[in-house]
Parts: C-alpha cells; sequence; structure tokens
C-alpha cells in the first residue's frame, strides 16, 4: 500500500493545534484525518524513529461478539478512532492461542490467534484495516518462555530421552536421591513469587520458570530454540506485521552454574521480604547475560531480510528492556555490523514515579547523550504498572499532571509509546476483594500484592452499560471501572474533558514541527528544581522550548539561550494560560506546560 501527503488534513491540523493553543475545548471536536505520516521511501524506511506506539491490551479494548471480552473485529471497530489520534502503530499484547493463566503470555502455538480474539482471517482483515488508515501493527514475541501446554514442552516433559527434553531446562534436585526429590537445584526465585523451579514427578527433575510455573523457560543454548523462533518471526512478517515487541527478553539466559543469586541486606544489614513473603534477592544470575545480544543479533539479521513492496517499511524490534542505566540500555541497540534492538524501551525516565526536576533532567541527558545517537523510545505506561494517575497524581491536579507527563512523552526525542486509556485519563481500578482478582499475582500476593487487574480494565468509550466495551447485560471479564460515566471517549471527543485533545495535539505537533520530529534535546535551566525545562532544535527549523512546573505553585522561567531570539510563539500550553511576550519570562502556573517556538 501506498502512503500519500494529503494537503486538506495538513490545513486542518493547523486550524486544530491553533484552537488548542487558544485554550479552546471545540479544537477537540476535530475530526480531521491525522497528519500524512510515510510519503517517500526514506520515510518508509525511518517511519519508526518519531513513531508515536499505542498499546492495546486486546482482552480489554473493545469486544464485538458479547462474550465479553476484546478482540481483533472490536479493534478493527475501532480503528478510525486510532486514527484520529493521529498514531503511526499498534502494538497487539499476545493474541495467540494460549490458556491465558498469564493473559496471552503463556503461549501454546506461536503461529494462530486464539479463537477468543478472532481467526487467522480476522487478523489478515485487521492489517489490511490498519494499514488502509496509515497504522502498522506489532506483534508480541515471547521467547523467553512458552505455555506448558505448548506441544514442545508436552513433549519436554515427556521423557528424559525426548527430542524437545533440551528445548527447555531441566536440572536434578539438591541432594535429590531414587525416593526424594531432594531441595529445588538453588535460590532462584519467580518474579511471580516462590522457587522458580517445579518438579517434575513423570521424569523427576526440576524445570525452571522465570514467571509462573506454567510459563517454562526455553533453553536458549539450544540451536533448535534460535531456528524455531526466526520460523515464527518469518510467519508473522509475511503476514505484514511492522514488527514486535519482545517479551521479558533480557532473561533470555541464566547463569549455567546455577549459582545462587545474593541475598540483599537493608541499611541496616537485614534481609528482608518481597510482596510474596519470599526473601529479596538479587538477579545478577537470571537476568541481563550478555548471550541476549547474540540471540538479538541473530532475530535482527533474519527480519531484516523481509521486505515486500505490499508492506513497505522498516520493521521494528522493540525490546522491554527494564534495565538499571544508559550504558545497559545502549548494549541493546547492537552495532552496525550486528544490530540487536531498533527502539529498546527506556523505562528509566517513564517509571520514575515522582516529579522530580532534577531525576528527569538527568536521565533525559543520558538519553540524549549516551546512547550513542540511537533514537530513544520513551513509554511511561503499560499493562503491567499502575497508571499513570497513581504514579504521578496528587489527588487533586491529576490532569495537570498527566499533561506534564504526555508532554515529556512526545516533545522529547524520538519515538513514544503510550497505553490505552491513557488519552483520556483512565485510573487504575484494583479488586477489592481476593475472591474478584483475575491475574494470579494478585492472589499469590494480596493484600500486598493486588496484581495488574486494575490497569487492565475495559477501556471506557461512552456512557451506556458497560462504556461500550461490550453489550448491556454482558458480564465483562474485568469489571468497568464506576469512572466510566465521566472518563470516557465520548466525553473527551466533545470537549468536557480536554485530555483527548491534548494527547491529539502533542501528537500532531510531533509528527510537524521539524523540531519536535527529529531536533536534538538539550536540557535548560539545570539548578531549577522546580521547573524541568528543554530545547528541541533541528537543523534549519526554529528550535521549540519546553518547561513544565512539576509544582502546584505558579513559577516563572528564563529560556533564553545564547544565540537563539527571545521571541517565543506558543503551540501548545495548559488550557487558560496566557502567552508569554519573550523567552525571558514564561509565566507557569499549577503545573502548568509551555510548549513555544524560538521567534
Ligand atoms: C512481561 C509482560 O509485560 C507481562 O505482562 C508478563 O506477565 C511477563 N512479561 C511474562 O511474560
Amino acid at each position: 500500500m501506498k502512503y500519500c501527503f494529503n494537503a486538506a488534513a495538513a490545513a486542518a491540523l493547523a486550524l486544530s493545534i491553533a484552537a488548542l493553543v487558544a485554550g479552546n475545548p471545540a479544537s477537540a471536536q476535530d475530526k480531521s484525518p491525522p497528519p500524512p505520516t510515510s510519503q517517500t521511501a526514506a520515510a518508509e524506511q525511518n517511519w519508526w524513529k518519531n513513531a508515536v506506539i499505542y498499546e492495546i491490551y486486546p482482552r480489554s479494548f473493545q469486544d464485538s461478539n458479547g462474550d465479553g471480552i476484546g478482540d481483533l473485529n472490536g479493534i478493527i471497530q475501532r480503528l478510525d478512532y486510532l486514527a484520529s489520534l493521529g498514531i503511526d502503530a499498534i502494538w497487539l499484547t499476545p493474541i495467540y492461542p494460549s490458556p491465558q493463566v498469564d493473559f496471552g503470555y503463556d503461549i501454546s502455538d506461536y503461529e494462530n490467534i486464539d479463537p477468543q480474539y478472532g481467526t487467522l482471517a480476522d487478523f489478515d482483515h485487521l492489517i489490511a484495516e490498519a494499514n488502509k488508515r496509515h497504522i502498522r501493527v506489532i506483534m508480541d514475541m515471547v521467547m523467553n518462555h512458552s505455555s506448558d501446554k505448548h506441544k514442545w514442552f508436552l513433549e519436554s516433559r515427556s521423557s528424559r530421552t525426548n527430542p524437545y527434553r533440551d528445548w527447555y531446562v531441566w536440572r536434578d534436585g539438591k541432594g535429590q536421591t531414587a525416593t526424594d526429590k531432594g531441595a529445588p537445584p538453588n535460590n532462584w526465585q519467580s518474579l511471580f513469587g516462590h522457587s522458580a523451579w517445579e518438579w517434575d514427578q513423570n521424569t523427576r527433575q526440576y524445570y525452571y520458570h522465570k514467571f509462573y510455573a506454567q510459563q517454562p523457560d526455553f533453553n536458549w543454548n539450544n540451536p533448535k530454540i534460535h531456528q524455531a523462533f526466526k520460523n515464527i518471526v518469518a510467519f508473522w512478517l509475511k503476514r505484514g506485521v511492522a514488527g514486535f515487541r519482545f517479551d521479558a527478553i533480557i532473561t533470555l539466559f541464566e547463569d549455567p552454574k546455577l549459582t545462587d543469586e545474593d541475598v540483599l541486606k537493608d541499611k541496616d544489614g537485614k534481609t528482608f521480604t518481597n510482596a510474596y513473603g519470599d526473601i529479596s534477592l538479587g538477579d545478577a544470575r537470571t537476568n541481563n547475560l550478555p548471550g541476549v545480544h547474540s540471540v538479538m543479533a541473530e532475530m535482527r539479521a533474519a527480519a531484516d531480510k523481509f521486505n515486500s513492496p505490499k508492506f513497505p517499511g522498516t520493521r521494528i524490534f522493540i525490546g522491554e528492556t527494564y534495565l538499571p542505566n544508559i550504558a545497559e540500555l545502549e548494549k541493546q541497540y547492537g552495532t552496525t555490523a550486528h544490530p540487536e534492538f531498533h527502539l529498546p524501551m527506556n523505562t528509566q525516565i517513564g517509571f520514575i514515579n515522582k516529579l522530580d526536576v532534577a531525576a528527569f533532567h538527568a536521565k533525559l541527558d543520558d538519553a540524549e547523550q549516551h546512547l550513542n545517537g540511537h533514537i530513544p523510545l520513551l513509554v511511561f505506561d503499560n499493562h503491567d504498572n499502575p497508571r499513570l494517575e497513581t504514579r504521578y497524581g496528587d489527588g487533586v491536579h491529576d490532569t495537570d499532571i498527566q499533561r506534564v507527563v504526555s508532554t515529556i512523552l512526545f516533545a522529547s526525542r524520538g519515538a513514544s509509546l503510550f497505553y490505552y486509556g491513557d488519552e483520556i485519563g483512565m485510573k487504575t481500578t484494583p479488586p477489592l476483594r481476593k475472591e474478584d482478582v483475575k491475574d494470579p499475582i494478585g492472589v499469590i500476593g494480596w493484600p500486598k500484592e493486588k496484581g495488574r487487574d486494575g490497569e487492565r480494565t475495559p477501556m471506557q468509550w461512552d456512557t451506556t452499560a458497560n462504556a461500550g466495551f461490550t453489550k448491556a447485560g454482558v458480564t465483562p471479564w474485568l469489571p468497568v471501572p464506576p469512572t466510566y460515566a465521566a472518563v470516557n471517549v465520548k466525553a473527551g471527543l466533545t470537549g468536557t474533558d480536554l485530555l483527548y485533545g491534548w494527547y491529539q495535539a502533542l501528537i500532531r505537533l510531533k509528527k510537524t514541527i521539524p523540531s519536535l520530529t527529529n531536533g536534538d534535546q538539550t536540557m535548560l535551566d539545570a539548578a531549577n528544581t522546580k521547573v524541568l525545562s528543554w530545547m528541541q532544535r533541528a537543523p534549519g527549523a526554529k528550535p521549540v522550548v519546553v518547561a513544565l512546573n512539576f509544582t502546584a505553585e505558579p513559577q516563572t522561567v528564563n529560556l533564553s539561550v545564547p544565540g537563539a531570539g527571545t521571541g517565543v510563539k506558543a503551540l501548545l500550553k495548559t488550557p487558560g494560560a496566557s502567552d508569554p511576550s519573550s523567552l525571558t519570562a514564561i509565566k507557569l502556573g499549577p503545573f502548568g506546560v509551555f510548549v513555544g517556538e524560538v521567534q
């Protein structure tokens, strides 16, 4: 398919941004098509470098067949809405056949669609309809583990001599005898609580699982696994997917010597326990081992061969890469000769989880200075963490604070990833009773760990029964939060809630203002502990300044920089704020935002 420039859309876009700048709620009613994304072969190749990617949790997005579970046809019904937001791509959390213990992250067939979500024909239809709207589709790819119901694991556990035995990680127990299973091979723990080793009575060995016992880890030292996943990746690339988000990728390898993890101590030298009641351990032997780099380079080389005229454009690799520092993140991009991820997630910024100017300043600087020129992928929210307002809100200025946070996401250099419902300010709604919990970690860890149901509730479309997620009278798989009466897409579109219009405007600025599209990011006003500010500047384009008040008190900042003018034109600002006359005195209300072009 071909992407073409649409002059009418560009004109409508200019108007809608102007309206938002004027703080006019009517702008949120703008129904114009999104700005053109990729028009040329070069743009097709580079689309991901400033991509706006929207994460869909398919189970919770839109139910089309009245079973209370979202599905692919539901997503198709909502593509026009997604197009109006101006996004480039959707990432779907796993939709493969699965026993759904971990809601899709336990895959029992990598080359099909779970009947709960639809069929392969529905998937092809989704790709075609999404592409018509300039939206690319990114799949989740879970290579760390499969379901224990996958045929490979069923074979593997059937006997010690089965050809698939070595596809997973099997070990004898400590002190195991002919009659006694002994203790687990070492002290490693599952991220989801308790020992990471599960005893298999049939073949009398333990298998390793970083996550649930129903998610046995693959043995990536076996070359057959490498080939199997290259085949799976090819299967989906041929169907037209624009790339993959590689799940739990840094846990692919473990220490082959099975050395115990270190027991952590607090500042008083005492051990402590986690939410599951387990003693807290380090993760040096089971996390971020170097073997992952050659695997990803190999997968990338295989995927880079796929480019078809039918589905043009670079197919990208996104990594779920929770890493402790920028140096570790930089390694995930690979080398020029052996590239790995296009966009390993930078979780070091979005999960700071408090409005701390110095911390954001340092981490944004890191992304600019220490990624060797690679493109950062910022992310603030996903299906595994409480939503934005829980982590950043103060309970009084939550919408303003979300404007602050989303401006960091979209007005920084690089690509941006956000989570369904963020654009309308959906709130975390955890279960109140243990018996209502669906996510098993919420059962294992109750009440300290309530699980992830609270951030996976159905999308709030409108004020009808079940918020438009599913038909009236149907019980959705997770309850629709009571907030839907006020927080819903329809309200966002009709201007009673400006957050949707704010997201739309930010995305459009990112796509159309050259310094925001591909400018360098220079942090400003380093000593300021109340206002975070920076400048984006692309060669030959007017610089853009961004100022964010991290406090509930008004602030004034001077953002003039040597060599740039002091005139400034507002591109976007908190509704109701007045225009600054100069860069030397930008006034910000409580949690105020200002984005302006230097004149
Ligand atoms: C990370 C996924 O985002 C999470 O939802 C899942 O439970 C684990 N990986 C295991 O696959």
